[in-house]
């Protein structure tokens, strides 16, 4: 399958088994993931923060994501491969269509950027240009700065509408898919009965989207200086890690 096909096979699992998501930056994470069969890979731009060691995802730059875009390309993956846009590289359709080529030309199945209404018109334009493109809504971490930390989406009436709005405004523009970042549970699940396209939860509750995605290093806790409430780790790599070095420690220079 090419990248549209993949795509489109993930659009029609709406209603159907749940889609399972985890970011990958490197080769060995993204081959291991897709062996077991995870249905999306995405090179986020959280990369930032879990591998480059920035402090928000404000940093991460355009060859950051292309050089990690390729990594993951070269494991082959069955599964759906998402690149971010990440700050900055999508301010207008005609400058997000050149960079959403080169993440493609990279390896990518698609591309995801962050927002509703006010991307709506460049998401129409990679649509049209055969470009798969997930959106993403709720918590939008490229503008954690303005908003002055990450907080939760759709306490208030017009929080709601926003998300609303800016779901179908996506889904009109053609997108396969929609990330949900720290939206209210319930408010998530309203969405979720409502739109035509599968839902990506991340920070939403468990059960209340089509689908989830997690962030590998929360998943597997390879991150131990920061876990957001919501992860839940299912092995500990930072320990063993640790543990490995001691034993080396121990076999280079004796106890
Ligand atoms: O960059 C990222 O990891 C993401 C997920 C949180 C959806 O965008
Ligand atoms: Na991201």
């Amino acid at each position: 399958m090419n990248g549209t096909e993949k795509a489109q096979a993930l659009r029609h699992r709406k209603g159907g088994r749940r889609i399972t998501a985890l970011t990958a930056y490197d080769y060995p994470t993204a081959r291991l993931l897709d062996e077991a069969g995870i249905d999306m890979l995405l090179v986020g731009d959280s990369l930032g923060m879990v591998v480059l060691g920035f402090p928000d995802t404000t940093h991460v730059t355009f060859d950051h994501m292309l050089h990690h875009t390729a990594a993951v390309a070269r494991a082959q993956p069955k599964g759906l491969l998402v690149a971010d846009l990440p700050i900055g590289t999508y301010p207008d359709p005609e400058t997000t269509l050149a960079h959403a080529r080169r993440l493609i030309e990279a390896g990518a199945d698609a591309v995801k950027l962050e927002g509703g209404i006010r991307q709506a018109e460049k998401v129409a334009a990679l649509t049209a240009a055969g470009i798969p493109v997930c959106g993403h809504l709720g918590m939008l971490p490229q503008r954690v700065l303005e908003e002055g930390g990450y907080k939760k989406k759709g306490r208030t009436p017009e929080q709601i509408e926003w998300l609303q709005e800016g779901a179908r405004a996506l889904v009109e523009a053609g997108v396969f898919a929609i990330v949900f970042e720290s939206v209210v549970p319930e408010v998530a699940a309203e969405l979720t009965a409502t739109l035509p396209v599968p839902t990506i939860g991340i920070g939403c509750g468990e059960t209340t989207c089509d689908g989830e995605v997690a962030v590998v290093s929360d998943l597997v806790g390879s991150f131990p200086w920061f876990v957001p409430p919501f992860a839940r780790p299912e092995a500990d790599i930072s320990s063993s890690i640790r543990e490995a070095a001691r034993a080396y420690q121990h076999r280079v220079q004796g106890p």
